[in-house]
């Protein structure tokens, strides 16, 4: 009988509710102990109330529900070895060797960090004298599982993450409505979008609601961007479109790494268009609501194969993400996929921008 625990980390997405209430169901119809970790790696470290024992009935509803019910926090403790330390005895005090973690990159990133240390970890807690030779014996290696919670679907190796087509959907809703103020103004306006340092809900949410022009971070637009933009638009307007609606992710930038800020697309389109417009930053609505049926379905599904791959974990095998590949649950190697999804934003920052495209498509070869 295994104790496996589950914990979400970093931004909350929509979904995340389904994938806790999946390991913990999962988990008991497999007969084993199910632990859910409130307030991301925070709980861990401090442990107490905060890890708690889940039962059936404790996720009855989760599947409609919004944000992170167990709570995510920005832990700096963790980060640091002293609470990776304190993390370690609260798991073996608590008897769980088996811990799936729901969120971005860089909470993998501190997951992984944590299941290498480990045989350290437990040596340096017995020298401690903080927990006995005979505590530790049974806890040998820690088994880890990924699954990627986010709404920017920015992880390498899986065609999406678990919230990024509810955030997709809820743009595309609040395009719907810009719409109809705009073309009764003949007005233009511009929408930033979140993805951090992913185009994706820009590209998609513009491929949906048949934008005009779209800014991505990882194909900045070439020299001279503003007239061809500007002809674009005029096109359109000629066409007869009575309204103008322009893309912006976050991270946008031109081809020397300058941020392409909503603002400045604004001065263009009035400078030289002459167009009535304005600027609509659609912020943290993007990441809050009830998730799509789609991350319902990912979400449950993949809860389940992360109790499974932890279940099957054979000693030393490195830890899996959980991803979907054209339509199949699949496991990734989760330090390559890490690492991949790494070298888009490095590829970004060296300006080698064909390189993050290719990267971002890229597949874990094996
Ligand atoms: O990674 C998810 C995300 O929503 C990004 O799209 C955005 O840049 C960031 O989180 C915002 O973070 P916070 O909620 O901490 O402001």
């Amino acid at each position: 009988r295994r104790k496996i625990a589950v914990m979400t980390s970093g931004g909350d997405s929509p979904g995340m509710n389904g994938a806790v209430r999946a390991v913990v169901r999962t988990a008991i119809a497999m007969g084993h102990d199910a632990y859910c970790i409130y307030e991301g790696y925070e709980g861990l470290v401090q442990g107490g109330d905060l890890i708690k024992k889940m039962g059936w009935e404790d996720v009855r509803g989760w599947l409609s529900e919004g944000g992170t019910l167990i709570g995510t926090a920005r832990s700096a403790a963790f980060r640091q070895r002293y609470g990776r330390l304190a993390a370690a005895k609260n798991l073996v005090i608590n008897g769980i060797d088996g811990l799936i973690v729901c969120g971005g990159d860089g909470s993998l990133t501190g997951a992984d960090l944590f299941r290498e240390e480990w045989p350290g970890l437990l040596e340096e807690l017995i020298n401690n004298e903080e927990i006995t030779k005979e505590q530790a014996e049974p806890f040998q290696t820690l088994n880890i599982a990924g699954l990627v919670g986010s709404i920017d679907n920015d992880m390498s190796c899986t065609d999406a993450t678990i919230g990024a087509y509810s955030s997709l959907a809820r743009i595309c809703q609040a395009v719907d409505y810009i719409d109809a103020t705009a073309a009764s103004h003949q007005r233009a306006f511009i929408i930033e979008v979140m993805g951090r340092h992913c185009g994706w809900l820009a590209v998609m949410s513009g491929v949906s609601t048949g934008a005009d022009y779209i800014f991505i971070p990882e194909k900045p637009p070439g020299e001279g961007w503003e007239k061809q933009m500007c002809d674009i638009i005029a096109r359109h307007r000629k066409l007869g479109k009575r309204k103008t609606i322009v893309i912006v992710a976050e991270g946008a930038i031109d081809r020397d790494l300058k941020p392409i800020t909503s603002e400045y697309v604004k001065k263009v389109l009035v400078d030289v268009l002459k167009l009535d417009t304005r600027v609509t930053c659609l912020g943290h609505v993007q990441r809050g609501g009830t998730a799509v049926a789609y991350d319902r379905m990912l979400a449950s599904l993949q809860g389940v194969e992360a109790v499974r791959a932890i279940v099957n974990a054979k000693p030393g095998s490195p830890s899996p993400m959980i991803a979907i590949t054209e339509n199949k649950i699949t496991r990734k190697p989760l330090v390559e996929a890490v690492r991949m999804t790494k070298g888009v934003a490095e590829a970004i920052k060296n300006k080698e921008f064909d390189r993050a495209m290719k990267l971002r498509d890229a597949e874990f070869d094996e």
